[in-house]
């Protein structure tokens, strides 16, 4: 299984023009890297241009959110199809700042990763808990839910296509990371929930990825040393070196 890093760029950068410069130094940076798999997920202007940029470089794209029709009056929405059609490999579904900025639920989750799995997208499902369920003790709580409801009626070639990434929410945008010892706690849980709503076999087959203040100079030690399957990369995606380094630190 390659290790997969995904860039969030989530509202940024302000204009077209800088996110294909962004595409382009990220492009040049990691020319000739293989065995991993990168992908950009660029906000919805975006989308276009930088596919253009990545042409021939092996860096897939990716969307950040989606919506669960396929087309209709679903004024500022954003269907499947239409992200496949633009070009996306990958979606990312349930980002913490959409469950909590934007109040979106388990419910739809499971309705976007259902969606995203049927129109050929990738999904990479978003869980983790706040700081103040981490202080009630309340994590391995939070995970399971997220993720059994998350995963509801899920099967079979949907779960082919899926990925976990676990973001302790403390922990995004904070510069603070979450010790190695509770990631490969998260880690096991995820991969227990999994083998127990599935098998141990489709739980080796999803990656679980870790995200939370994602440096170059921590990114080997949460894949290498933890053992996690790749990165969802917040504010250091936007800076091309420091992303480069991300990347290349799991070539070591
Ligand atoms: P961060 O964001 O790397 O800026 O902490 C991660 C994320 O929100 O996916």
């Amino acid at each position: 299984m390659k290790p997969l890093i995904v860039a969030n760029w989530k509202m940024n950068p302000l204009t077209i023009e800088v996110a294909q410069r962004l595409t382009k130094t990220v492009k040049i940076g990691l020319r000739g890297i293989k065995d991993i798999e990168v992908i950009l997920c660029p906000p919805f202007t975006s989308l276009s241009i930088v596919k253009k940029e990545l042409k021939g470089s092996g860096i897939k794209l990716g969307a950040q959110n989606l919506f669960w029709k396929e087309l209709g009056a679903y004024t500022g929405e954003i269907s499947a199809r239409m992200l496949k059609d633009v070009g996306c490999d990958y979606v990312i579904i349930g980002h913490s700042e959409r469950r909590h900025l934007l109040g979106e639920t388990n419910g739809m989750v499971n309705l976007k990763l259902k969606t995203a799995s049927k129109a050929g997208l990738k999904p990479i499902l978003c869980i983790g808990e706040t700081i103040e369920e981490r202080q009630e003790d309340k994590a391995q709580e939070v995970i399971t839910y997220e993720l059994i409801s998350g995963l509801k009626d899920i099967s079979g070639l949907a779960l082919s296509l899926l990925s976990i990434a676990y973001e302790p929410i403390w922990a995004i945008g904070s510069g603070r990371t979450a010790d190695p010892d509770e990631i490969m706690t998260a880690q096991l849980l995820i991969k227990k929930i999994l083998t127990g709503l599935y098998s141990s076999i489709t739980a080796q087959k999803i990656r679980i990825l870790y995200g939370g203040s994602v440096m170059g100079t921590n990114a080997y030690e949460f894949t290498k040393v933890v053992g996690m399957d790749g990165l969802l990369v917040g504010g250091a995606s936007l800076n091309a070196t420091e992303f480069v380094n991300i990347v290349k630190a799991l070539t070591k």
